[in-house]
């Protein structure tokens, strides 16, 4: 059986990458909500919809697993799920723990970049109260992003402008780690790391969620012996056309060039 990894566009592929370097054997269904992208700009209401239809749908083409490769989708459905299907679902979460952690020994500051909804639920202000006891943490939402990623626009001479505007009141050198809270924005990591000072960290939690896949996996017993084929859907139909998928590989081939080896 293949394993699922959902998203509301093509953020999910920085996670599914991750997967595909510790788990070369499997193979996958990745879909992307296309048609409803961005989600981050909309109500929390309307975005559960969308996910439940979409998990519906990768749960009729028979997944051992799921991969919910979004950070605003895990905030927002991710608990619901579970209670729903019996196959095992991860989610993705802002990485704000280790982030906090490093950076009171730095005495620095932790900036978290995530959607509009990310950073208004429920599960990131408990996650957020619970581990920033020294108010360090700062969050931006950056909407921009996704919305590059999804034009698949990744020229400096368009990003950079943008983070620059976004970032104009903050200042930079305070900050210890960046964190990476929406999976759309790895595709800018190196943008990123150019604009902060060289010091900073810029961490994302896509390697600890295909981490976390393999030990469950494993403890289950459910490796597979397959050849990293992917599947792609678009809001409920199979991706046929050959420059999309061309497109798909370009975006996997980009991230090996990027990616850093995991630790
Ligand atoms: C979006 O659809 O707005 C981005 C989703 C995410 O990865 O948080």
């Amino acid at each position: 059986m293949r394993i699922g990894f959902f998203d509301s566009g093509i953020g999910g592929m920085t996670v599914l990458h991750q997967a595909l370097r510790l788990l070369p054997n499997e193979d996958y269904i990745f879909y992307a909500d296309t048609l409803h992208v961005p989600y981050g700009e909309k109500t929390k209401e309307e975005v559960r919809e969308y996910i439940f239809d979409a998990v519906d749908f990768m749960a009729n083409q028979g997944i051992k697993a799921l991969v919910i490769a979004c950070n605003t989708a895990t905030s927002i459905a991710v608990d619901d799920l579970r209670q729903k299907y019996d196959f095992p679902i991860l989610g993705i979460e802002p990485a704000v723990k280790p982030a906090v952690q490093s950076c009171e020994e730095k005495r620095k500051k932790v900036l978290v970049f995530a959607t509009n909804l990310t950073l208004r639920e429920e599960k990131f202000h408990t996650l957020v109260k619970s581990i920033d006891h020294h108010d360090i943490v700062d969050c931006l939402p950056l909407p921009g992003l996704v919305q590059f990623a999804e034009d698949f626009e990744f020229r400096e001479e368009k990003v950079v402008p943008y983070l620059i505007e976004k970032l104009s009141s903050f200042d930079l050198k305070q900050y210890g780690t960046v964190v990476l809270g929406c999976t759309h924005f790895p595709y800018f990591e190196k943008i990123i790391k150019g604009i902060f000072p060289k010091e900073v960290d810029i961490i994302s939690g896509s390697i600890g969620t295909a981490k976390n896949l393999k030990r469950i996996l494993e403890a289950r017993n459910q490796m597979n012996d397959g050849t990293g084929d992917i599947m792609f859907f678009k809001s409920g139909f199979k991706v046929e056309d050959k420059e999309t998928l061309s497109n798909y590989k370009k975006l996997l081939e980009m991230l090996d060039r990027i990616s850093l080896p995991i630790g």
